[in-house]
This record gives C-alpha cells, structure tokens and sequence, in this order.
C-alpha cells in the first residue's frame, strides 16, 4: 500500500496521476505499474544468482494471464506456468518461448494435452494416473521426449484461507505420497521412452506468511527424491517449490518480503545437501500474486450513497465483485484511497460497495475515507492478482480495460468490454413450431 503522489498530492501509478488514468481509459479500470513487476521477477531472480544455485522463477500466470503479462514475463527472462489450454494460448499468442512454459491442471483435458504437445511445451507437471494415460495415448507413436514432472501432495498443510490450501494430504491436487502412488508415478515414467522425468513438484497453498511450510515441503521434496534415486537410480534435474508467497492487503498483514521464502528455501536445500550422494537440482518457484498483486491497482468512480441513521454509510462505485470477487469469496481486505486526496485523513468508516445485485458486493467491508462526493475517483491497492484473471459478466456488466503504466507512459493492454462482446456468443431461440402436448 505504499504509493507514490505528484506535486499536486495525486496518487501516482508508474509516474501517471491515477486520477488522470480514469479520465483517459474511463473507470473501472485495472491498472498495472510495470516497474513494480520487473522489479519483484528480478528480485526472485538475484535471490538464486546470489547464492549461485540454478533456478526457474516461473510466474504463475492464473494470477494473471494477458498477451500483455506474457510478454513482460517474457523480457524478464521468467518461465511462466499455465493452467489450460486458454492460458497456453495466450503465452502462444504472445509468442512466449514454449520451452519455458510448464503445464499445470489436475483434470488437463485430451485437447489440452494436444495443444500442449503440438506447441512444444517445456514441461508437463503430471497430476495424476489419468493423465499418465492420456500422455502415453498421445505419445503412442512419436518418437520425441516430453520432459515431465511429478506433482504431490505433499501433506503439508499451510496458514490460509481453506480454498487456498493446496499441498495438504486431503486434497484435489497431485499424487498422494504416503500410499506410495506417488512412487508408482515415478517408476512407471522412469519406464515410459516418451517420457523424461526431471523431478518433482509440490504447491502447498497460497497468500502463506510463514517460510516454515516451504522449509518442510523443501526437506519433505528432498526426501522423496532420495528415495527415488535410491530405489530407481534416478537422478533429479528439478526441484519445484511452487508459489504462495503471501503479499500485505491491509496494514494488519505483515508479511516477509518474498524473497526471503526463496531463502528460506535455499537455506533448507544447502543444510541438507551433505546428506544427498547426487549433484543439487535447480530450484524452480512459482509465484503468481507476489509478483503481480501489489502492482496492480482498481480504479473505480463514486457513484450513489445510502446513509442510515447509526449506521455505516454505503458508498457505491462503479464495479465491484464482477472485477474483483475475492472479498466475496474469500473474505479478502483490502486498502483504498481517493485519488486525488490519498493522504487526507479519514473522516468517516464506510461500506465500499460495487453495483452488483447481491448484498455481498462488498469491495471492503470497513473503509477509512475522507468524505466522498459523486465522481471521486477510489483506488483499490494490491488487486493485480486474481481480480482480472477472476473477473466475470455477472448482472452482464462488462469486463474493465487493463492498462500498463511504465516511465510515465500509458499503454491500453486489454479493451474494455462492450455491449456487443456482451451477447457476442448469444444465438437467437428458434422455438419448434410444433409444441409438445
Ligand atoms: N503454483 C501452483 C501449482 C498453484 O496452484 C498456484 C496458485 C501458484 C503456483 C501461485 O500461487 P501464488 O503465488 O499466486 O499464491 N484465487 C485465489 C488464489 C488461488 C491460487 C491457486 N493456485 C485468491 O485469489 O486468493
């Protein structure tokens, strides 16, 4: 929530007053400061280069997928993982190198693995048996190598919100380990001529605040690779720690920088390196939010005002849980000012309301503002990650525009949505002329 201002006391975002932006690009609008971005992909990358360890930092790019990201990914040298077949597309759209693209997904379709294949692919992180099928299907009668991983879970469950917990035993996501499927995995791959084991992958949640759980999941991972090289002989090329690097919402959260996991990481690799006989594998992370959440602000206009006598005001702007569900979802808090007034101290609580039929439209539930007045332009901190990539047309309200703001310069990145995409897959009903009795 740190922020910059102008000589006027304007809120700057990549040296362009936001209120600025709003006039331009029109409200609500989602706008991402570049700088930030690089700066937080190279501040992974130093944190490897410093301790001289080879490393992957794969953006995870659900957070936030446009051609855009993809090629700011791209000249910062990050892999980036996807998700689907709409999130390949789009790196394939932005020409991103496929050699650096892994494949995630615990249900990755027949047409998915495909595409995935047909575009070269770096990496697939295998999830589960099914898929294992599918690939040896796929791969029947090439005569290529697909490199793969194998995902776990690792039954390590961390501090977050339930639907954020992803590396606990009971869980969706990758081969479970204490029933040993996950060894099965490797053995049959180790087998498989199409297929190229590099290593291991785990992703024990998001939004973490604590390195404890990667300093488990890195000695958890280790073990298991241990194991397999004792068992098969198998050397291990990659060691993926996944992402979850928590970022501060509100003045409440205090979180670590993210770079201090990558150490965290790095520290429990080196402490246990003595007791491995084969050479350290790479390090890959993927971070999604901490890269791109604080960089990414939601620009909204004051609109309508409900006060009940002794109650907290409701201030409503222009959007709402259409372009950010995760207070909605999640209970997720947030930070706004005014953009043109961002140190103006409070004068009162409000209910910062979107324009969504439905009471939870609640953009953050208890916020400090200065006195509003219809037209003031509102800036939501810290949205870049799962606001867009999560946004939808409920009530058919159009989706925002993105725009990237770099060295004072804007740049459109994303339209914003008309009417006409609003009912552009929408086909007329030809009811039978005869009717059923
Ligand atoms: N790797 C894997 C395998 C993942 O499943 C995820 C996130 C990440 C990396 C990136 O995690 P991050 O660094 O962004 O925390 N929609 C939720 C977050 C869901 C995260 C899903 N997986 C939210 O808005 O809080």
């Amino acid at each position: 929530m740190d922020f910059a201002t102008n000589h006027e006391g304007q809120l700057t975002i990549g040296g362009v007053a936001a209120s600025q932006l709003a006039r331009t690009f029109q409200t609500p609008l989602y706008v991402y400061d570049i700088g930030a971005i690089r700066q937080q992909i190279r501040a992974f990358k130093r944190v490897f280069e410093e301790a001289d360890v080879s490393y992957a930092v794969s953006y995870a790019s659900k957070a936030f997928a446009t051609i855009a990201m993809y090629e700011v990914a791209k000249s910062e040298g990050a892999h980036v993982d996807v998700v689907s077949g709409g999130e390949l597309y789009t790196a394939q759209a932005a020409d991103f190198p496929m050699a650096a693209v892994s494949f995630h997904g615990n249900n990755k379709s027949k047409a998915e693995l495909t595409q995935a294949l047909d575009a070269g692919v770096g990496t697939i992180i295998v999830d589960n048996f099914h898929e294992l099928d599918l690939l040896d299907d796929l791969l029947g009668d090439t005569v290529g190598q697909q490199d793969v991983l194998i995902r776990v879970a690792p039954g390590i469950s961390a501090h977050t919100h339930a639907y954020d917990q992803t590396g606990q035993t009971d869980s969706k996501f990758g081969f479970d380990l204490a029933s040993g499927q996950a060894d099965e995995a490797a053995k049959r791959i180790l087998a498989d001529d199409h297929l190229n084991l590099l290593g291991i992958h785990a992703h024990i949640g998001s939004q973490i605040f604590e390195v404890a759980g990667f300093e488990a999941v890195t000695q958890k991972l280790l073990h298991v690779l241990n194991n397999w090289h004792q068992q098969f002989g198998f050397i291990p090329k990659v060691l993926n720690v996944g992402g979850g690097f928590g970022i501060a919402y509100t003045k409440q959260d205090d979180p670590l920088p993210p770079e201090a996991f990558v150490k965290a990481i790095l520290a429990t690799l080196k402490s246990q390196s003595q007791t491995l006989n084969w050479p350290l594998p790479a390090i890959w992370i993927e971070p999604g939010r901490s890269i791109v959440g604080p960089a990414g602000y939601s620009l909204y206009t004051v609109g309508s005002r409900k006060d009940v006598p002794g109650l907290r005001p409701y201030v409503a702007v222009d959007g709402g849980m259409g372009d950010n569900i995760r207070p909605a979802l999640y209970q997720a808090t947030y930070t706004a000012v005014l953009a043109d007034q961002p140190n103006a101290a409070p004068a009162e609580h409000v209910h910062l309301v979107g324009k969504y039929c439905e009471s939870g439209d609640i953009l953050i539930d208890d916020a400090p503002l200065p006195t509003t007045t219809s037209g003031d332009v509102v800036v939501v901190f810290d949205t870049g990650a799962y606001g867009y990539s999560m946004a939808s047309n409920y009530n058919r309200n159009p989706r925002p525009a993105v725009v990237f703001v770099e060295n004072g310069q804007a740049q459109l990145v994303v339209t914003r949505e008309t009417d006409a995409d609003l009912i552009k897959n929408d086909l007329h009903y030809a009811a039978p002329t005869e009717q059923p009795a």
